[in-house]
């Protein structure tokens, strides 16, 4: 096992009706912004949740963080934040409302002139942020409980990761009754999303681990098994709240300590969603399994015991298990209702250039737990993936 540093400070308050307990753990005389997305959360009963037990305190609302929260819109949240004396941040929403909050609430105290720079320096340069929680409507990111967040910038559509110890929440609510009002496309990219999460962690090479990988396994089958019965029964608790309580412990800094790391399909990912406006789960679902027949080589004791402990593969030679396994994971995706190669989205062959180039501008040229994803290996996984 490698060396690690772990920490984690969110607080979890989860179950049904814990929206109440935002009494408990929001300062009594806070002025709070209040930050969502589209509207959602008026539909299905979360704003007036909220409104109730924020009780007396102050509230200032910032609605409009979009699917992939754009910088330009973020920076409208900061500019209300400095005309008015606000004193915490409250996140409702998915990841982008989450991870939208983050970045404001490090942009508001930062002292460069232009917060971008938080972005390129991949948020080293974050000092200090403001204080924030959330109440999490759709579980798929784990930012709820991790430290991260990704933002795009329109104007050069460029679609950055940061983090920063100083931008984990507070507290995060998990109600997965909130979570029934999701529309199946969401359930399918929240629950492939996590998958993903966890092969970004697990899915490397051998480093004795057994804690990490069985916890990680064990979150990969609890996907497999209740992933698809929230397509079929959305109202039904227990499965919301495994997939809720699943997905953030895919990303919370648990099944990554002391284990190599990829994260070189998310960042695949990333460019496809700058340039083509794909759902990030969408992404993924293109680029995994494609990646890992690329790299089988590299990754292939992994993939061995991927096949066998999650996939009960224990027949034939070692490269027919590695294919099924592969095979199984991406039938699990489009069964899931996420299409899984670049054509289901209207791409061909014409649109990897100009992918392979914009990693290239974002210097992601040697990605992977060996940092031997080059862009030849790249276009590989592209090619692979039409
Ligand atoms: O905007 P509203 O109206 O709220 O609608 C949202 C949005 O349209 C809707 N929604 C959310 N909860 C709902 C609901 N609709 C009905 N009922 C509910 N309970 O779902 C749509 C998608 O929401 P979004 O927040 O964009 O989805 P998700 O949680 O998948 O977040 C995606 C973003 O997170 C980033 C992604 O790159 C992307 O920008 N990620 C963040 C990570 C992190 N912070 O650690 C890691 C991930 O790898 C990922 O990159
Ligand atoms: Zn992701």
């Amino acid at each position: 096992m490698l060396n690690f540093d772990f920490y984690n400070p969110t607080q979890i308050l989860f179950g049904q009706g814990r929206i109440a307990d935002l009494n408990k753990v929001i300062p009594a005389e806070a002025h709070v912004l209040m930050l969502y997305g589209g509207g959602s959360i008026k539909q299905n009963g979360v704003y007036d949740e909220v409104i109730t037990a924020l009780g007396t305190r102050k509230i200032t609302e910032f609605t409009g963080i979009e699917p992939n929260p754009s910088y330009e819109t973020l920076m409208k949240a900061v500019e209300l934040i400095k005309q008015n004396k606000i004193d915490f941040l409250l996140a409702v929403g998915g990841g982008s409302v989450i991870d939208g909050t983050k970045f404001i609430a490090a942009a508001a105290l930062f002292e460069g002139d232009d917060p971008w720079v938080i972005m390129e320096k991949r948020g080293n340069n974050v000092t200090k942020a403001m204080p924030f929680g959330s109440v999490l409507t759709l579980p798929a990111t784990g930012s709820e409980m991790n430290n991260g967040g990704v933002v795009t910038r329109k104007s050069i559509k460029a679609k950055m990761a940061f983090s920063s110890r100083h931008c984990f929440p507070q507290f995060s609510v998990l109600d997965p009754t909130k979570t029934y009002t999701l529309p199946a496309r969401q359930i399918g990219n929240g629950a492939v999303d996590a998958f993903v999460h966890i092969m970004e962690q697990y899915l490397t090479y051998p480093v004795n681990s057994p804690v990490q990988d069985r916890f990680a396994e064990g979150l990969l089958l609890t996907l497999i098994e209740e992933g698809p019965k929230a397509l079929i029964n959305p109202e039904d608790y227990d499965v919301r709240a495994n997939l809720m309580w699943c997905a953030t412990m895919a990303l919370n800094g648990l099944i990554s300590t002391g284990v190599p790391q990829d994260w070189a399909t998310h960042m695949i990912g990333h460019e496809l969603t700058a340039l083509h406006n794909i759902d990030h789960a969408q992404t993924l679902a293109i680029v995994l399994p494609s990646m890992l027949r690329v790299r089988k080589e590299g990754k292939r004791a992994k993939l061995l015991q991927f096949a066998e402990r999650v996939w009960d593969l224990h027949e034939g030679d070692e490269d027919s298990r590695i294919e099924t396994a592969i095979s199984r994971m991406q039938d699990y995706f489009e069964q899931m209702g996420v299409k899984t190669r670049l054509s289901d989205y209207q791409l061909g062959s014409d649109d990897i250039a100009p992918i392979l180039s914009a990693l290239e501008t974002h210097r992601m040229v040697s990605l992977g737990e060996k940092r031997d994803v080059t862009l030849e290996v790249s276009r590989q996984v592209l090619e692979l993936s039409l």
